[in-house]
């Protein structure tokens, strides 16, 4: 089986970074990181990376004058690496439409809200202030607009009453660490194709019924 071969993009804790080496480790999971890059040498993540023996790139941001450099470096590293694909596991720097048209529909990122809903910083609090019954995650293809593209996967979560920032945003990220290794499984067994502004997917489960918040 060949394996779509993956970089990561991540600015921190890595722990969806995390979730995705853990799902490469299955002998049957259908990608492999070929390369991870953080634009902060302080990002946990590069050591979860090395500890798994991945090859790890620090390249900051502050380095570059400009955007495009910065976007040069990484789109080189990348393919220096050989990767065939990008997954943005809490990347916090935008992207430029230069480097989101080079990898289209190869690159895809997690949020942690349902979008639309709730694109950009904060989204817990904002969703709290919503009163939204639910909220979650999303994977989707990147476009130029943040938070926007294609979407190929998400996971819907219970606003819980007491729930706050916190407690909401472990409920979410317990939910990304499951969709994301989904999500990139799907693609790279070719089963999520673009369409438009939609992506398809072969194959899918779906569950049937409706949930409720609150359910009585
Ligand atoms: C996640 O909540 C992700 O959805 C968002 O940034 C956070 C990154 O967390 N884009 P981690 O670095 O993967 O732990």
């Amino acid at each position: 089986m060949a394996r779509l071969k993956v970089g990561v993009l991540i600015s921190g804790r890595g722990s969806n970074l995390q979730a995705l080496i853990d799902a490469c480790a299955a002998p049957d999971y259908p990608a492999a990181i070929v390369v991870v890059l953080s634009n902060r040498a302080d990002a946990l993540g590069i050591e979860r990376a090395r500890r798994a023996g991945l090859k790890a790139t620090v390249i900051p941001h502050r380095d570059f004058a400009e955007r495009h450099g910065f976007e040069v470096a990484l789109d080189r590293a990348l393919r220096e690496a050989g990767a065939e694909f990008v997954c943005n596991a809490g990347f916090l720097r935008i992207l430029t439409p230069w480097f989101v048209e080079r990898w289209r529909d190869r690159q895809i990122n997690i949020h942690p809200s349902l979008l639309p809903a709730f694109p950009g910083l904060h989204t817990h609090e904002r969703a709290l202030a919503a009163g939204v019954r639910f909220s979650g995650c999303t994977v989707h293809f990147v476009r130029p607009q943040m938070d926007e593209g294609p979407i190929i996967a998400q996971a819907a979560v219970p606003v819980l009453a007491g729930d706050d920032a916190e407690t909401l945003a472990a409920r979410i990220l317990a939910a990304e660490h499951r969709l994301f290794p989904l999500a990139l499984r799907l693609v790279a067994e070719g089963r999520a194709k673009v369409v438009g502004d939609r992506v398809m997917i072969a194959g899918g489960n779906a569950p049937t019924a409706a949930v409720l918040n609150p359910s009585a």
